[in-house]
């Protein structure tokens, strides 16, 4: 995108989505829970007699403040020498500093007084299976076991290992044991197929896979590893291929270069050495994707990694050392690295770490484990929420819920009603809302509110304490109150993205370049938001062709590509419909090649074959032939046209066109 197009498109937005919100309720925390809340025991300590002033301060003195944080929330191995190094738009923090973040996460709890307490209740899908309790010295020799397996299997520090595994405990187990020994981690999520792991096998260059026989999902056992024999048959950096043994199935293993895990890790011993690493080595790389159809490798820290997970899920979630947190998210997305992995194990906390799915055997599923193992503290995604909404709330009434004192929401903007529903019947009406907004380039929550803020329904509050995230107009003014803009951080955090894996310039013209003559090194997010007259954000959604089908982030243009790989299709044009449960769902409007006959029969095989090259997450709903898509005149795909015109709302003024009565043939879905 240059940088005219993505202010045109910046414009645009705000155009059709300037309505004035303007949330009026508000929802005051239970003043004991406030009182006691490891913010406010920080802000006595200081001094600070008002939120507002603290978030203020602590935004002014970034630096200082995150120095602070660092020395608190993590153990260094040698002190750093240097807070920040900002060289716009790289940033370094805690610049010299040796540090590791297994050594945080689980080392330093296994050796003291924790290490008795469970790490993580691991809950099967299967009903009839055992719920298995680890504990921090479990987890320890785990994690140590499967290190040095890595090691003879000839991974070293800086090698990347792809891991491409359900919600099991082996999955952390695996990322820490790349931590440990200063590999680098690429997590693939398990409902991508075996198109979507090459891609990511190929471009993070892997020497190992780790991987499974398969998983349960409603009560069936899947296989997975097909989808790694197909993906890594022409990944010639593969050496080997490691499979944990969940679902009792049948899998084919190559001689020589795949092994199970069970036997790499017999014979190990349950000690092993904790690379000391730089702050700034590499943690992981997490693909995501952006505005072109390739997915980009967001590379992450060790550093940043052992500060801010830890810290934002003690101030934010507000853990103490008896709570049970559970965080649903997926451990294949940034959600689950940060606060299902790394923030709660940082901070010594007890996890639920769930296999299934949440309507299995029935929508009681989650609140029966919330019940069982009294969760306290809960967060998940608005898809999610409104699943269980439109199942009725007999569901959760049900069940005793009245364990849980903290409630969270991450991944799309909440609306209202699932949010007020939310807080009522999960949450006892009694329970506050975290609303947090970020990305899995910033590593943790950047928007959200505090166990002490006032909340109002839908909006994920303020910046947090060391950020200065604000909202720019395209002159990198910030908007006055109800008005749309960009949201920005002008001011680096200590767990940054550092780059694009093997790509700075997308890494430049994707977060930088927008403002970069006005003010250099002002980081772009990609959301449109507004502020109310009290300063609330309301996330408006994202500028840039990126789709949120069920929380889940997918570019328009992989789906569009994934389609054109179907010998019968010429073009594609892909856009998101609004989704009482999803958020949105994928439309695919799709021209055939010359000769090739529509049929019902084509659009559900191409559907399939969107479903077979990038899995489940990114099956398009509806697919419609077209004999013509919008274009500009370079031939750039106008989905922005298309889909104003497809929803029946104004499509603008489209003279600049190439071929405007393409526009004509769209048709209105339902
Ligand atoms: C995009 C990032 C980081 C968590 C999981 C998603 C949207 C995220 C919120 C929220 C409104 C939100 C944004 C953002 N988003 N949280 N609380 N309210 N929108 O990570 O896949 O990197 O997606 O998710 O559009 O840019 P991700």
């Amino acid at each position: 995108m240059t940088v005219e197009e993505c202010h045109k498109m910046a414009e645009e937005k705000a155009a059709t989505t300037a309505v004035l919100l303007e949330e009026t309720r508000v929802f005051h925390p239970p003043k004991e829970l406030a009182e006691n809340s490891n913010v406010m025991q920080w802000m006595k300590k200081k001094g600070f007699t008002s939120e507002r002033e603290m978030r203020a301060w602590t935004g002014q003195h970034y630096i200082e403040f995150w120095d602070e944080m660092a020395k608190t929330y993590a153990d260094w191995f040698e002190p750093y020498a240097q807070i920040l190094e900002w060289k716009p738009p790289y940033a370094r923090w805690f610049v010299g500093g040796k540090c590791n973040v297994a050594y945080n996460a689980v080392d330093r709890h296994a050796k003291g007084a924790k290490k008795d307490k469970v790490a993580y209740i691991f809950v099967p899908e299967p009903t009839d299976q055992q719920v298995r309790k680890i504990t921090y010295l479990d987890l320890y020799k785990a994690v140590n076991k499967f290190a040095n397996g890595l090691k003879s299997l000839g991974v070293k520090k800086g090698d990347r290992v792809s891991i491409y595994m359900p919600m099991i405990p082996e999955t952390p187990i695996a990322m820490l044991a790349c931590a440990k020994i200063g590999a680098i981690h690429s997590v693939v999520f398990s409902g991508f197929s075996a198109g979507g792991l090459q891609s990511r096998v190929l471009d993070a260059e892997a020497k190992v896979v780790v991987t499974t026989d398969g998983f349960y999902r409603r009560g069936k056992p899947l296989p997975l590893k097909p989808n790694v024999d197909e993906a890594v048959q022409n990944a010639p950096s593969v050496e080997k291929v490691v499979v944990v043994k969940r679902a009792g199935l049948d899998v084919p293993m190559k001689e020589g270069r795949d092994i199970w895990y069970h036997e790499l890790v017999a014979n190990q011993p349950d000690e092993c050495e904790t690379e000391k690493m730089d702050s700034e080595d590499r943690l992981f790389i997490l693909y995501t994707s952006g505005t072109t159809g390739k997915p980009k490798g967001i590379e992450h820290v060790h550093g940043g990694y052992c500060v801010t997970p830890a810290q934002t899920t003690h101030w934010v979630f507000d853990l103490k050392d008896d709570d049970v947190w559970w965080c649903t998210a997926d451990v294949g997305w940034i959600t689950g690295h940060s606060y299902v992995v790394y923030g709660p194990l940082c901070l010594g906390a007890t996890s639920i770490l769930y296999e299934g799915a949440p309507d299995y055997p029935d929508f009681g599923r989650w609140f029966s484990i919330i019940q069982e193992h009294k969760v306290s503290v809960f967060y998940t995604a608005p898809t999610a929420i409104r699943m269980f909404m439109k199942a009725g709330e007999q569901w959760p009434q049900k069940y005793d819920l009245s364990s849980l004192r903290l409630l969270g929401s991450v991944g799309e903007p909440i609306n209202p009603e699932a949010w007020i529903w939310y807080r009522k019947y999960f949450g006892s009406d009694r329970c506050p809302i975290m609303d947090t907004w970020w990305q899995t380039e910033t590593g943790c929550f950047v928007v959200s509110p505090l166990p002490i803020t006032p909340l109002k329904p839908g909006s994920p509050t303020f910046p947090l304490p060391g950020f200065n995230t604000d909202i720019y107009d395209e002159d990198a003014n910030p908007v006055p109150p109800g008005q749309g803009g960009n949201i920005v951080n002008p001011t680096p955090w200590p767990s940054m993205l550092r780059a694009f894996y093997k790509d700075p310039e997308r890494y430049m013209k994707e977060y930088w370049q927008m403002y970069w003559d006005i003010r250099p090194g002002v980081y772009l997010a990609g959301d449109k938001a507004t502020r109310d007259k009290d300063g609330y954000f309301f996330i408006q959604g994202r500028i840039d062709d990126v789709l949120k089908v069920a929380g889940h982030r997918i570019s328009n243009a992989e789906v569009e590509s994934a389609l054109v790989s179907h010998p019968a299709v010429a073009e594609a044009a892909v856009i998101g419909k609004p989704d009482e449960v999803k958020g949105e769902v994928i439309v695919a409007f799709v021209i055939l090649r010359e000769g090739v006959k529509e049929s019902e029969d084509l659009k559900k095989e191409l559907a399939k074959h969107v479903r077979s090259v990038l899995g489940p997450v990114a099956y398009p709903e509806i697919v419609y032939f077209v004999k013509d898509v919008p274009k500009t005149r370079s031939g750039k795909i106008m989905r922005r046209v298309i889909k104003a015109k497809a929803l029946g709302n104004p499509v603008g003024d489209i003279s600049a066109l190439a071929n405007p009565e393409a526009v004509d043939a769209i048709p209105l879905i339902k």
